[in-house]
């Protein structure tokens, strides 16, 4: 089963990993392949070996603590990096999370997902990059180098067909070989071969009847095609037999229990695993330490992050960068000078999505809402606030600026683990009401009482709805009395998901404006099986829903009495996360009625959605302006209002399909029938179905505006070994500086297989001041038109290139002959 020799390949580096190794005792092989804790490997200092750090990701880098205290970048979720469709933009965003990486003493990155958009109910959609496998690719490697660059390892993921979230753990991916090469099997193919990543994570899912930890999909393609010489890591707990360890699969995650340990000491031992198997893997454990920097002795490649820049300002333009301008009548951009002002409407407007949910949620220090940054952007104009239907389900945190930690007397709260006695077992002092308690020092899994104190100062009179979100028997007191006394059970059979996405429960409760009430939150916590030493609550508010109609009535005033109204509509938490799929893609709530009120006040609206993925917008071709603008990272608002004002072009292509309406998506459910999902499409996924099927979407794949105008001039052709170059002239016909995305497709009518009627070969940015004109060089790999047949395959004959600006608009065309 593990057939390939790269291991014990002669070079001083693997002569120097093999004397380590063998100076271990097989116990201590043995350990090596279980992680120490949920995010840490074993050290063994008696051959120079630290610990190694791995971390979530892809969009940021959390760090060892799930912990307000110890905040991180966050960075626009994949699908807005994806939409940026370049290169560069990718290598950035790999290199800004090595830089987090390296400040929070982290060696390896979580990320990035590859897997793709095959349906838009996908809950992990935000994290994945595209239903395009080549986009994926491009985007992937890019993402693979400019992390690795910088000394940190990456980690695509999850290998393989871990397209959705119903039932992961045990669902079984049916699916052809050639759909699996082309298709899904593509990305990893390019991060690993070409961008030469240090570690894969193995998915939960089965493909073809066997569990990815112990599918021989590891060794082939992976080991021995595409000569993988890293670590596969499993995703967490998807180790689950000692079989597995036959298998490549290297590293068992997380630790210390697990299927291996002693079982795989006793099978050595009995001779039923030969000890080179366990060998095997400790050598390419070591190796990326050796790479990582965490054995003595060894070199790193490199020791300090070469590639420095600014974070935050590189979190506002990646935004800008992935935002797709979708409808414009003229509207944008805005002139602050000449506006007067502004409605600005949504729940998503102030409390935005920036990220989605998730193993992929990172704490960021500072976020800046729509709503923040429009009022800075427009400094002088009059700009309300609306927020129009509620979007966010559940309890959500107090703002830090509320609380009051009753013993420090500091902004934030007092939090204490008691023992059954009411002894106390651990204390500190957080800077926020969210706690998720996922590895750490807090004795979560032995505490009989958790308990939150907090002082909090409202800032306006009214009633809220307070409460607190979290599984176990919870009671929350208000100045001394309990308002709400509870038994939360969790929902759903996804663990991830019933950790992440607890139940709420809240009371209302009098409160006046800068008159501080005394908050104490006490939970006994229900241990879930499989969670260890995990837990996850979040003290706070819930937004009254009980009279909807006037919120919609009181914001399409506020448009109608302003110069222009900007509604921010979008996704919320328990529809955009992991551990299940979507059931719709409409928008939650009331928000399609509030579009509709808030057009028909004031024809000069801008709606901005904010979703990791495609939504339904029965009203888009109504509104002035669209833009769509997924999770938009920290800097979310200001790389809106640099948008709005023309400071920066919406530089975003679609790197999906939006649907008109869900039953039009080509794959329209994600739930497995009797434990199986069938791939049925085979290669033809994403805008490749829709062209077979006739039916237009709401935007079509690679479609995006931009505020200036272009023009394409005739392109030309040249083969070269490894493929083709594409070299079209391309001319800013316009009045301002702009970006544009040229992109190249193949047809093949005449083949003599079943091909996708065109599919994405190759695609290049551009940015040219007014009035330029440059050549761009689109590069086409020669796998880009091979198919597979048992194995790669260039079919002879013409092949037509077709070049525009999406996959619906594609002007210029240029012929290459196979002979
Ligand atoms: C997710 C992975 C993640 C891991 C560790 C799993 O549930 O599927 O993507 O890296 O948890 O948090």
């Amino acid at each position: 089963m593990i057939g390939n020799d790269l291991d014990s390949a002669p070079s001083a580096q693997n002569a120097e990993l093999e004397r380590r190794l063998n100076r271990l005792t097989l116990e201590e092989k043995v350990q090596l392949l279980t992680g120490r804790d949920f995010w840490t490997t074993w050290p063994l200092e008696r051959i120079g070996l630290r610990r190694i750090l791995v971390s979530d990701g892809p969009s940021g880098v959390r760090g060892e603590a799930w912990d307000e205290r110890s905040p991180s970048l966050n960075l626009p979720s994949a699908t807005a990096l994806s939409a940026s469709w370049d290169i560069t933009i990718a290598d950035r965003y790999g290199a800004a999370s090595a830089r987090e990486a390296r400040r929070k003493n982290v060696d390896v990155v979580l990320g990035p997902t590859i897997n793709l958009h095959r349906s838009p109910l996908g809950g992990r959609h935000f994290e994945a990059f595209s239903e395009d496998p080549i986009l994926t690719a491009e985007l992937a490697a890019a993402y693979v180098v400019g992390v690795q660059r910088n000394g940190v390892g990456a980690t695509p993921k999850h290998y393989v067909a871990n397209d959705f979230e119903t039932d992961r753990f045990t669902a079984d991916v049916q699916v052809d070989e050639r759909t699996l090469r082309e298709v899904y099997l593509r990305a990893f193919e390019k991060a690993i071969v070409e961008a030469q990543a240090w570690l894969v994570m193995s998915a939960y899912n089965s493909v073809n009847g066997a569990t990815m930890t112990e599918n021989e999909l590891l060794e082939t393609p992976l080991k021995s095609e595409w000569g993988f010489d890293g670590v596969v890591i499993s995703d967490w707990t998807a180790v689950r037999s000692i079989a597995s360890a036959e298998h490549p699969q290297d590293l068992v995650m997380p630790g210390p229990d697990g299927p291996w340990g002693e079982a795989l000491v006793a099978a050595v031992r009995a001779g039923a695993i030969p000890e080179a198997v366990v060998d095997r893997k400790v050598l390419r454990i070591l190796r990326l330490a050796a790479r990582v920097g965490a054995l003595d002795g060894v070199e790193q490649v490199s020791s300090t992050p070469v590639d420095l820049e600014d974070d935050v300002a590189f979190a506002r333009e990646a935004a800008a960068e992935g935002t797709v301008l979708a409808r414009n009548d003229g509207i944008l951009p805005l002139e602050p000078s000449g506006i007067r002002s502004v409605a600005v409407i949504g729940h998503n407007a102030r409390d935005a999505r920036t990220q989605g949910g998730g193993s992929a949620t990172v704490l960021p220090e500072k976020v800046v809402s729509p709503l923040a940054g429009i009022r800075e952007a427009f400094p002088e104009a009059d700009v309300s606030y609306s927020i129009g239907a509620v979007v966010q389900e559940g309890v959500v945190e107090l703002p830090l600026d509320t609380m009051t930690n009753p013993t420090t007397g500091e902004p934030g709260a007092r939090v204490r683990f008691l023992d059954a006695e009411g002894g106390e077992m651990f204390v500190e002092d957080r800077r926020a009401s969210a706690l998720v308690y996922f590895g750490g020092e807090a004795p979560v899994a032995d505490a009989a009482l958790f308990e939150f104190t907090t002082r909090y100062t409202p800032a306006e009179n009214g009633t809220i709805l307070l409460g607190f979100a979290g599984v176990g028997e919870g009671r929350v007191l208000v100045d001394g009395e309990a308002i709400v006394d509870v038994k939360a059970e969790p929902v759903g059979s996804d663990l991830g998901a019933a950790f992440l996405t607890p139940p709420s429960n809240s009371a209302p409760v009098e409160v006046t404006a800068a008159t501080p009430i005394d908050i104490r939150f006490e939970l006994r916590p229900l241990h879930l099986a499989g969670m260890g030493n995990a837990m996850s609550v979040t003290i706070g508010t819930e937004q009254d829903t009980s009279e909807p109609s006037a919120l919609i009535a009181e914001a399409a005033a506020a448009a109608r009495a302003a110069d222009v109204a900007v509604l921010v509509v979008g996704t919320n938490s328990r529809v955009e996360s992991e551990g299940y799929d979507r059931s719709s893609l409409a928008l939650p709530g009331r928000q399609d009625e509030l579009v509709e009120a808030v057009l028909a006040a004031n024809p000069r609206t801008i709606v901005i959605v904010n979703s990791g993925a495609p939504v339904e917008l029965p009203w888009r071709d109504r509104t002035a302006a669209l833009l769509l603008s997924w999770f938009g990272g920290q800097e979310y608002g200001h790389a809106l209002a640099d948008v709005l004002t023309g400071v920066r072009e919406a530089g975003g292509r679609l790197p999906t399909t939006w649907p008109k309406r869900l039953e039009d998506a080509p794959v329209s459910s994600t739930t497995p029938i009797e434990g199986v999902v069938r791939y049925e499409e085979g290669v033809h996924i994403g805008y490749r179905a829709w062209l077979k099927a006739g039916i237009e979407p709401a935007f079509p794949f690679g479609f995006g505006l931009g505020y200036t105008t272009w023009s394409l001039g005739s392109p030309e052709v040249r083969a070269h070994d490894t493929g083709w170059t594409v070299e079209v002239p391309v001319a800013n016909t316009g009045q301002r500086a702009g970006k544009h995305v040229v992109q190249v497709y193949a047809e093949r009518p005449d083949s003599t297989v079943d091909r996708p009627v065109r599919w994405l070969v190759g695609f290049a940015a551009v940015r040219a001041a007014a009035g330029t004109e440059q050549v761009i060089r689109a590069t086409i790999p020669r796998r880009a038109l091979e198919h597979w047949d048992g194995g790669w395959t260039l079919e002879p004959g013409e092949y037509v290139l077709r070049i525009g600006t999406s996959v619906a608009d594609l002007p210029e065309t240029v012929t290459v002959c196979v002979p």
